[in-house]
């Protein structure tokens, strides 16, 4: 039985919005040895509201109503949001008609009144050693529970984050990834926090894709939360094939949740990284030495395992299968 709590910015039926954490959280509602102990929401591709309301909408078409869902923080620790949320705003008006007849998640209060931060401290420390947690947005909430207790880093079976990009380009600025670069500082404190952290970085993410195809195998599975999400899906993938020339949407998210389920589909690596917080045009980049040559570890040693290769046969036929396909 594994034990999960999910930290997440889903954009689910937002129009322009990513909706990998909807996917992600879905296989693990889904697979039967997951208990999911509950899902903390951060803003990141979407502001805290609507991603509350998205997550608030799977949880009730999945029928899972039961699944605590606590609100986090509506901004970064530090850096200002404004520039990155003008930026995706652009990009809501400009995929607006793609998602024409995907319903908006209506605006409700959050069920649960415990605080995200709050909720992974005492979820965390009362069952040591037990719980994963899967941060699959912005690090602030998991930044904010390591500050209130620095003990959490002990206690926490494994961090698994979806985030960062460390040898290939990012996808936010050319250097940064969009979880890193929203807020690098909680990053940072996550990185240095002697947690045990693996990162699920876009070097991997990227070489996954989710096709119409698939979406209609999805579609076919017939069962309520399959054809939500493939309702959801299709608009985001018809919008990077339009815009991005790609053959479907990149599995970000949802590799993570995987990685949890299957480690041995990821091959990973003990590196040395962290965070660039200064630079004018590199603030948010990952930067990694792999300990070997030239990139010997710098003054710290390993602080994370990074997932440096994946068989993305056996990813797609996991996340297919937990599906229902
Ligand atoms: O860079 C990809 C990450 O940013 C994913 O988690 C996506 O959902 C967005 O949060
Ligand atoms: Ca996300």
């Amino acid at each position: 039985m594994w034990r999960f709590i999910i930290d997440s910015d889903p954009g689910n039926g937002f129009p322009g919005s990513d909706v990998d954490d909807a996917l992600a959280i879905a296989i693990a509602l889904l697979v039967p040895e997951v208990d999911l102990r509950g899902v903390t929401i951060v803003a990141g591709n979407v502001e805290l509201p609507e991603a509350l309301s998205a997550a608030l909408t799977l949880m009730e078409v999945a029928g899972r109503r039961d699944v605590p869902v606590c609100a986090g923080a509506e901004r970064p620790l530090v850096a200002d949001p404004r520039p990155i949320r003008v930026a995706m705003n652009a990009r809501r008006q400009d995929a607006a008609r793609l998602w024409a007849t995907v319903p908006l998640p209506c605006l409700q209060p959050p069920r649960d009144p415990r605080r995200a931060a709050r909720f992974l401290v005492e979820s965390i420390m009362e069952a040591p050693g037990e719980i994963t947690l899967i941060a699959i947005g912005p690090l602030t909430n998991v930044a904010t529970a390591l500050l209130l207790e620095p003990q959490l880093a002990q206690a926490v079976r494994e961090i698994i984050w979806m985030g960062g990009a460390l040898r290939c380009p990012g996808n936010v600025t050319p250097v940064a990834e969009f979880n890193a670069f929203y807020d690098p500082e909680a990053a940072y404190i996550v990185f240095h926090s002697g947690a045990p952290l693996t990162l699920v970085p876009l070097d991997v993410t990227t070489r996954t894709c989710l096709t119409l195809s698939e979406i209609a195998q999805i579609r076919a599975i017939g069962t309520p939360i399959t054809t939500y999400l493939a309702m959801i899906t299709e608009p985001w993938v018809r919008y990077v094939m339009e815009r991005r020339g790609l053959p479907g949407c990149w599995l970000h998210d949802p590799l993570a949740v995987c990685v949890a389920l299957d480690p041995t589909i990821a091959r990973r690596e003990p590196w040395h990284v962290t965070i660039e917080l200064t630079g004018q045009q590199s603030r948010g980049q990952t930067i990694g030495w792999d300990g070997k040559f030239p990139y010997l570890f710098p003054g710290g040693q390993p602080n994370v395992q990074v997932c440096v290769d994946l068989d993305t046969r056996r990813f797609m036929a996991l996340l297919l299968t937990a599906l229902g396909a």
